[in-house]
């Protein structure tokens, strides 16, 4: 029997996929396009959904575009790269939109705003899978849905600096130990790379990579990252990004004593934009390596009203009686959760502004606060993952009197 199936898309899903039906199944189809018609191979599905991968597009979107790179076919990086950027963006606007009213419970809430910059080159964090050694290294990324290595030449959202280094490992000119399974690389100053190789564990193949930093200057604040920490991957729109999470912070913590509580704040990247610009500033963040980078860009930037601690968010609210009232949280992608959410209802901060790179989650948990008696004052998606559904959301609420 033939596993070929004449389907017509519908829209994209929250992952990514494409969303068509099929005798009232729901069939996820990888890189088709909402309006397409496309012949599809079905996989072997569940019950109530199935996957099929697109054999030929009978019917194009209008929206369909030659993508912009070598490897996009094979390549699990970059799954909307054949979709027109703008018609990229209005479909995260759109999703971003239902998730917050079905997963927040919630039916109004602001018109989204947009943030975004360019398609290309924007990337300035990256790892790439390290297989087979030939003349030089091969590197890559992930096939779609799979962990088979696809080699890559060239990947054109690569920033200038990372792009040169692929070449450069790929030709030998850069030297990676012959173990090496995945390397870490990230821009750093005056736009040289960095990179940190691994094994087949995940172990830094130079045990001294643990304690490196890159330093980037951000917003006119140079700061040190952990070269194996947490950073943001889009060098293009980061300046702006910052700019719009600090946005108002600080006049409305000085109405109230000039606090501010940064939870979840990995090296001090808002924190410390916060503290440069006068804010009595505490962060509180869960990884040694970070909160060490937080303190010491605190202390070589001379911003002494700046205090990081080491903690759990949920346990540090939980000992809290009191907590200063504008708080900024920036989880990562699970989310607050119930038990943070909780300590916040209790603890009741007037502003409280909420970073997300998760829409489902921070639907779950804005929806919650919203729910607790907060209002949404407005709502940002900031495209920091062209070329994928992933995007960065800034969600700004407050208490009223
Ligand atoms: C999305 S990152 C944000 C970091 C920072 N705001 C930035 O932009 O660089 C999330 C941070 O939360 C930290 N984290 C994860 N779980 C945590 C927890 N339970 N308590 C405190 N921090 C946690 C991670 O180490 C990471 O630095």
């Amino acid at each position: 029997m033939s596993n070929l199936v004449d389907l017509r898309i519908e829209r994209v899903a929250p992952g990514g996929d494409a969303v068509a039906r099929l005798d009232g199944r729901v069939v996820f189809v990888p890189r088709a396009l909402p309006g397409e018609r496309v012949l599809a191979r079905l996989a072997p599905g569940k019950e109530r959904w199935s996957r099929a991968d697109v054999v030929e597009v009978l019917e194009p979107s209008p929206e369909r575009v030659a993508p912009p790179c070598l490897h996009a076919e094979r390549c699990g990086g970059c799954p909307w790269m054949h979709w027109d950027l703008a018609a990229q963006r209005r479909a995260k606007l759109e999703l971003l939109a239902d998730q917050l009213r079905r997963l927040g419970k919630v039916e109004e809430w602001p018109t989204i705003g947009l943030l975004a910059g360019e398609g290309l080159g924007w990337r300035t964090r990256v790892e790439w899978l390290a297989g087979a050694w030939r003349s030089g290294a091969v590197l890559g990324y992930r096939a779609p849905k799979s962990h088979d290595l696809v080699e890559v030449e060239r990947c054109p959202i690569l920033a200038p600096a990372l792009q040169e280094l692929l070449a450069d490992m790929r030709g030998g000119a850069r030297a990676l130990p012959r173990q090496a399974r995945s390397v870490q690389a990230c821009v750093d100053e005056g736009g040289a790379a960095a990179f940190s190789a691994h094994g087949p564990a995940g172990e830094p193949l130079d045990a001294r990579d643990g304690a490196r930093v890159v330093r980037r200057r951000v917003a006119g604040v140079e700061m040190e990252f952990p070269l194996l920490g947490f950073q943001q991957g889009n060098g293009d729109l980061l300046e702006r990004f910052v700019a719009r999470v600090v946005d108002g912070l600080l006049p409305a913590a000085r109405a109230e004593g000039g606090e501010v509580l940064d939870l979840y704040c990995g090296s001090g990247l808002f924190a410390l934009t916060l503290a440069a610009e006068g804010a009595l500033l505490l962060g509180v963040e869960a990884d040694r390596a970070a909160v060490r980078a937080a303190r010491s860009n605190a202390t070589r930037l001379g911003l002494d009203s700046a205090r990081v601690e080491v903690a759990d968010a949920r346990a540090w609210l939980a000992e809290s009686a009191r907590i200063p009232p504008v708080v900024l949280v920036d989880p990562p992608r699970t989310g607050l959760g119930e038990a943070v959410v909780r300590e916040l209802v209790r603890l009741r901060p007037r502003v409280l502004r909420h970073v997300s790179c998760d829409a489902a989650t921070l639907a779950r948990d804005a929806g919650a606060l919203v729910r607790a008696g907060w209002v949404c004052t407005r709502v940002d998606l900031v495209d920091m993952f062209p070329h994928t559904a992933h995007m960065e959301i800034v969600l700004d609420l407050e208490l009223r009197p």
